[in-house]
């Protein structure tokens, strides 16, 4: 894993002369510094990916161990033995933008909690926490995988970072990177003050939560000093991340870099929805009438001229579907129930207008063709098990408003508690120039003088030398 790696080589130079390479694996899987590389995936939107349940599927890799899911305490990243450093990492990227994520560090000696953001290029942004320092947070940044023992800052935290969740959030815009803990504002690097820009981190970058043992035994001994002494495996060592709010200032579909800078203004923007935004906003399971309106009419004129045995066979092979659905633990135990009741509460009003799906006796042909308007208030293919009463009250209404009630736990739709208070956070500007047409953006753009940071192009044959010193 780079970013780990890299951490590690930084710590080492952090605390003692000796920089030792052995520990650092200073690579990516292509370095587009020296060569063309395939595009990085965006994330194109804003998404609060809360750890009560699985995050949305293909959105995070889990690079060890297991990762627990939990309503209480979020996602428990629990390192077991040596070697297991669980990590999720974003599949996706983002291109200037924030993170918010809610933490809480993992105690022990020697064990490092981390929010790591890095990019193909080893630009990299990050909060560690020491499991052997209960009071502070540290923060650092690197340009281009160049090590620097200046970059790094920390940070006491009220009420200690082992106790409870903070809020660390940075945000990141190619005019500044900021580091925020509990709604204040901790640190500001501008990229002047980054090795005159060249080590500003200005590539697109993906997002690590993750714990890994800075004090291992057979690491370089300025790790372990750094990370406060040798990591105890006899225990588990647990960090809690209850969420984390990830906005990508770019919107598109994926990021290239045009050319061998490393620059923000080589980074290409394709549009279109990401692969992330599809992922995030697939459908949510379908529930029971949902699914049965997507039943053939065929097979539905079957159901309907079938007995109530029948019917009831059909039910109950579809909640057994459910059953089988289901395989993301409580929560979704949680939301199969409420669907479940939901189906009852269904099935109840069905009986109540008189359309007891039970006593059906009911073909969609013949009743779409005696009654003109049944057309108009649905067609065959989404007609309700209608009865002798005639047409339906209302509309076939599948989900009702029960149905959306049942939904935002796995949806993440509390993305607007995030946002009612718009006052209260930073303000971050967006980089990309409005006017630039959608398809290919760049932002290169030699008016933008103000903003325009330098190549950081001598970097890599500094970088190349890290990189093949291992
Ligand atoms: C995540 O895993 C997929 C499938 O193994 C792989 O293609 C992708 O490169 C991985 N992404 C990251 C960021 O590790
Ligand atoms: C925690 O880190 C801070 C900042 O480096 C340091 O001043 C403090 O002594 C450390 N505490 C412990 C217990 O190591
Ligand atoms: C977390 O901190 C950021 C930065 O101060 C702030 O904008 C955001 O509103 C905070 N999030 C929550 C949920 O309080
Ligand atoms: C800063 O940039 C110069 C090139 O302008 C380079 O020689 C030097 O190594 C860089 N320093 C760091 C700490 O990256
Ligand atoms: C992107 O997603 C939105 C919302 O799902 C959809 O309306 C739009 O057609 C999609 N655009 C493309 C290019 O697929």
């Amino acid at each position: 894993m780079p970013a780990k790696s890299h951490l590690m080589l930084a710590a080492a130079l952090f605390s003692s002369v000796f920089v030792s390479p052995v520990a650092a694996q200073l690579q990516t899987d292509c370095d587009p510094l020296k060569k063309t590389c395939p595009p990085d995936p965006a994330l194109g939107t804003m998404h609060l990916f809360n750890f009560n349940a699985t995050p949305p599927e293909h959105t995070f890799n889990l690079t060890a161990g297991t990762v627990d899911y939990n309503v209480d305490t979020g996602a428990a990243f629990t390192m077991r033995k040596k070697g297991e450093s669980v990590t999720l990492i974003s599949n996706f990227y983002f291109f200037f933008g924030k993170t918010e994520v809610f933490l809480k560090a993992a105690s022990g000696t020697g064990v490092i909690s981390s929010i790591v953001w890095s990019s193909d290029v080893l630009d990299e942004v990050d909060w560690e926490f020491k499991g052997g320092n209960a009071t502070h947070a540290f923060s650092n940044y690197f340009g281009k995988g160049m090590p620097d023992w200046k970059n790094g800052g920390d940070h006491l935290v009220e009420g200690g970072v082992l106790d409870d969740y903070h809020n660390y959030t940075c945000v990141w815009t190619k005019d500044k990177l900021e580091w925020w803990l509990d709604g204040g504002l901790l640190r500001t690097l501008l990229p002047k003050d980054a090795n005159n820009t060249l080590n500003y981190p200005q590539t697109p970058m993906k997002l690590s939560l993750g714990i890994w043992a800075g004090g291992d035994p057979d690491g370089p001994q300025g790790t372990i000093d750094w990370a406060g002494g040798v990591t105890d495996y006899s225990q588990p060592h647990t960090m809690y991340v209850k969420s984390a709010l990830v906005e990508d200032y770019s919107s598109g579909k994926e990021y290239s870099y045009s050319d061998q800078s490393g620059s923000w203004q080589s980074i290409k923007i394709a549009s279109g929805n990401s692969t992330a935004f599809e992922n995030i906003n697939k459908e949510p399971e379908k529930s029971l009438s949902e699914k049965w309106n997507d039943l053939p009419s065929g097979t539905k004129s079957g159901v309907y001229a079938a007995s109530g045995g029948v019917g009831a066979i059909l039910l109950v092979a579809l909640i057994f579907y459910y059953f089988k659905q289901r395989r993301r633990g409580q929560q979704e135990a949680a939301l199969a129930a409420q669907r479940l009741e939901q189906d009852r509460v269904e099935l109840e009003m069905y009986k109540k207008e008189g359309r007891d799906p039970d006593a059906l006796a009911f073909d969609g042909t013949e009743y779409n063709s005696k009654s003109g308007m049944a057309s108009t208030t649905y067609g065959l293919s989404d007609s309700p098990p209608g009865s002798s009463a005639g047409p339906p009250q209302k509309t076939w209404d599948p989900t009702g408003s029960s149905g959306a009630a049942a939904m935002p736990l796995l949806r993440d739709d509390t993305m607007s508690t995030y946002r009612d208070s718009p006052g209260s956070g930073p303000t971050p500007q967006i980089p990309a120039p409005t006017s630039t047409p959608p398809i290919n953006r760049s932002f290169s753009s030699s008016s933008n003088a103000p903003g325009r940071m330098g190549s950081p192009g001598p970097q890599a044959n500094a970088y190349g030398a890290y990189g093949g010193a291992r």
